[in-house]
């Protein structure tokens, strides 16, 4: 199925190349930097356990509200519009106290859907059809039913989740492109993911776009370029994006 939301850096695009180098059978599957969870969606449950995560609290408050009360949430969005006025009323919203979480969730959810980029910060002009985005909160919420939604830093949701059969699928902040995203990852965040996968029991799965620094970082796996479909503007053996695993693909 498809995510409910557009996202910086979602992977929509690259989803059934992606999944392709899942392994068969996997014990646990923990989406580390969740965004849109664009992978999660598009695959049925894999595994006993499934993990999503994200550091943005807003982000994972919204996704809590439509897993726990989709009702509710499709409630408060009734007589919402996609409209520049209510996007900039939500906008200047954004540090108001006494907002209960289901009403956060809902401006949240206005704010990215109905943004330019889905940055959440100016209005994007769109013919959006909002109300089926609303509806389509029920089949988000069936699919989310058995899944463990977690709020943290990616370092110690690894060390918590690490074991034999575990699969990490890893789409951080690509580099040089961190400033899209609310919560800064610093240049150093790159080697600290790389020094928190490095020597897990786990397996993992890194998207990561193509450049000297990432290659050279993670020189010790395996790294497999490729290219997001449709695009055909990039030359002969150019690639946009690169996939890294500590395990050979069946
Ligand atoms: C490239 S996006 C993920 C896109 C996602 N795979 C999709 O298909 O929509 C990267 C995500 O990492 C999150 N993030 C940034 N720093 C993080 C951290 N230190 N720990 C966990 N998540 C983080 C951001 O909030 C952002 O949602």
């Amino acid at each position: 199925m498809d995510s409910f939301l557009s996202w910086v850096g979602g992977k929509k695009r690259l989803r059934k190349e992606i999944l392709s180098y899942f392994p068969q059978r996997i014990d646990r599957y923990i989406e580390v930097f969740g965004g849109a969870g664009w992978i999660l969606f598009a695959k049925d449950r894999c595994a006993q356990l499934e993990v999503f995560n994200d550091i943005n609290s807003e982000l994972i408050n919204l996704y809590r509200c439509v897993k726990y009360h989709p009702e509710a949430v499709q409630k408060e969005l009734e007589y919402t519009l996609s409209s520049r006025e209510q996007f900039d009323d939500y906008k200047s919203r954004e540090n108001i106290l006494g907002y209960t979480d289901i009403q956060r969730a809902a401006r949240y959810f206005i704010l990215i859907r109905n943004s330019y980029g889905s940055g959440g910060t100016v209005f994007g002009m769109k013919n959006r059809r909002q109300n089926e985005a609303i509806e389509y909160l029920t089949n988000i919420s069936k699919r989310l039913n058995k899944v463990v939604i977690e709020n943290k830093d990616f370092e110690n949701l690894i060390k918590s989740y690490d074991r034999k059969g575990a699969l990490f699928y890893l789409d951080p902040p690509y580099y040089k492109a961190e400033k899209y995203y609310s919560y800064r990852f610093q240049p150093e965040d790159h080697i600290r993911l790389r020094d928190s996968v490095r020597t897990i029991k786990g397996k993992f799965l890194l998207s990561y776009n193509d450049c000297p620094y990432i290659r050279k970082l993670y020189e010790e796996f395996q790294i497999i370029p490729v290219r997001r479909q449709n695009n055909l503007s990039l030359g002969i053996g150019s690639y946009e994006e690169l996939i890294i695993m500590n395990f050979q693909s069946e």
